[in-house]
């Protein structure tokens, strides 16, 4: 069958249309699987014999928690609203929900350089790795709705530190509480200082943190999860990073939990800068479009999922979040990467305000070093492709073609106007990086 490039964009249009989970569900790839996990087609409660396929999960429920009902339909009990609260005493559980290079990595940094909160960074691969290898082959809705309570039941323990929860999915099960295999324990300042990590002492003795991610692995030794749960109940707040909850619409019963006091910060980028990032990072996944850049032909078989996913969790989520739906008062804040990357000390005040913390000068001193704001360029080599994103948030406009960039924006039309970024409609257009595609818009917290 021969297809012309509007038929196929039209069977896309159409598809999502029609068939939004269908799409979600064939679009599932390694690197995004719990990103596909959805809804069921009809929003009704799963049957919860399915949960014997999560035995694992089961072990990480606590006693208070809801179990099954957490599967049922919303209660239509009213929500915990929640006006902004500036008193710092209060434990404030902040998500930060994101995609995969969307700079999230960075936004990150925002909380994990702060004293006073406990950073996690995507602790759910855990979940994603234990549970998809046996439900890889499936595309049951259902199940996948299993693993993202799962995902859910896991993150409440954490905020609540019972880090012991996520013992049950490493791989090897960790032994008398201790593991090797942390993902990425580097990137949390609070599992490199002491006293989870008493490694490394200064000249003088005193402790120094580590800020590399390498040198922590490589000098911390295994991890004692109790001692890294004792470091979680000290600090004041906890911060969790997750590229792995599609949507938003997916926290409602911990956004809704009065005790978990929830404060998600949605992350959004251009999509077609996060297309251009997953090019260059995920060269096996993205290996047709590489192709498409290279030959200048559209490959007959590329897989449209990919971006589809992306612009279509967006849309919704944040279509969810601008409507402001009682139960997200006081809960939710959207931020563009771009204004961050544009303004980052003044996005990263009006983040901290929205969550009602004190923004400590740590954070500040380290977005100093870590943009285009310093000129210190001897600081560079720690985090330099942290440096890099934020510097060039519109770098892909030099690293799609014209042709893949016209594509992603048929596709994703819909989310681009939603979020202020503009369609170019001629290459000159695309390359002149001196006219700016990111409209000014202002997305104001919901109080
Ligand atoms: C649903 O639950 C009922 C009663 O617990 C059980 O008989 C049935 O087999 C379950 N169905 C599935 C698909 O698990
Ligand atoms: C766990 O601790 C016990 C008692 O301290 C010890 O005998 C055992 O060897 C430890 N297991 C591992 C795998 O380290
Ligand atoms: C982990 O730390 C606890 C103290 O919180 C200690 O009792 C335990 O022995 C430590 N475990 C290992 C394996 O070092
Ligand atoms: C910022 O850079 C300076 C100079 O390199 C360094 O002394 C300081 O520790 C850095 N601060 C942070 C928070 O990274
Ligand atoms: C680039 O964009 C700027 C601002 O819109 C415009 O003034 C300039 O003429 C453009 N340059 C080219 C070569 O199109």
């Amino acid at each position: 069958m021969q297809c012309s490039w509007k038929s196929m964009v039209l069977l896309a249009l159409a598809s999502i249309a029609i068939q939004y989970t269908a799409i979600r569900t064939f679009s599932t790839k390694p690197f995004s699987l719990l990103c596909s996990v959805g809804l069921t087609p009809t929003g009704h409660a799963v049957n919860c014999s399915l949960r014997d396929l999560t035995r694992l999960g089961q072990e990480t429920l606590e006693a208070s928690d809801q179990g099954c009902d957490e599967l049922l339909p919303q209660s239509p009990s009213s929500p915990s609203v929640s006006f902004p609260s500036y008193n710092a005493n209060k434990r404030t559980h902040i998500l930060i929900l994101a995609t995969t290079r969307s700079g999230s990595s960075f936004v990150g940094q925002l909380f994990n350089q702060h004293p006073e909160v406990f950073y996690l960074f995507e602790p759910l691969y855990h979940v994603q790795l234990a549970l998809l290898p046996r439900l890889a082959q499936s595309r049951n809705l259902a199940e996948r709705r299993v693993i993202l309570g799962a995902a859910r039941d896991l993150l409440r323990s954490l905020y609540h530190c019972h880090l012991s929860s996520l013992e049950s999915y490493i791989r090897p099960r960790p032994a008398n509480h201790s593991t090797d295999k942390l993902f990425r324990r580097g990137a949390s300042r609070s599992l490199c200082s002491p006293p989870v990590c008493e490694a490394q002492l200064g000249r003088e003795g005193q402790s120094l943190v580590l800020s590399d991610e390498g040198e922590c692995m490589r000098r911390c030794g295994p991890i004692n999860v109790s001692l890294a749960a004792d470091a979680c109940r000290a600090k004041r707040h906890a911060a969790i990073k997750t590229v792995r909850i599609p949507q938003i619409s997916d926290l409602r019963a911990l956004i809704e939990d009065p005790r978990l006091n929830l404060k998600v910060v949605q992350l959004v980028r251009d999509p077609r800068g996060i297309l251009a990032s997953r090019i260059e990072t995920f060269r096996d996944t993205y290996r047709l479009w590489r192709l498409w850049r290279a030959t200048g032909r559209r490959p007959h078989n590329l897989d449209l999922g990919q971006i589809n996913t992306v612009c279509e969790d967006f849309l919704r989520s944040v279509s969810t979040g601008l409507a402001r739906p009682a139960w997200l008062r006081g809960r939710y804040i959207l931020l563009r990467y771009e204004d961050l990357a544009r303004f980052p000390l003044q996005k990263t005040r009006e983040l901290y305000r929205f969550l009602g913390l004190v923004l400590d000068h740590s954070v500040e001193d380290w977005i100093i070093n870590n943009t285009r704001g310093s000129s210190d360029l001897s600081s560079r080599q720690k985090f330099t492709t942290v440096r890099d994103s934020a510097a060039n948030a519109e770098n892909w406009r030099v690293k799609l073609s014209f042709d893949m960039v016209v594509y992603t924006q048929t596709v994703c039309q819909p989310l681009l106007e939603l979020l202020g970024y503009k369609t170019v409609y001629h290459p000159r257009e695309l390359r002149n990086l001196s006219h700016s595609l990111v409209e000014d818009r202002t997305f104001l917290p919901f109080f």
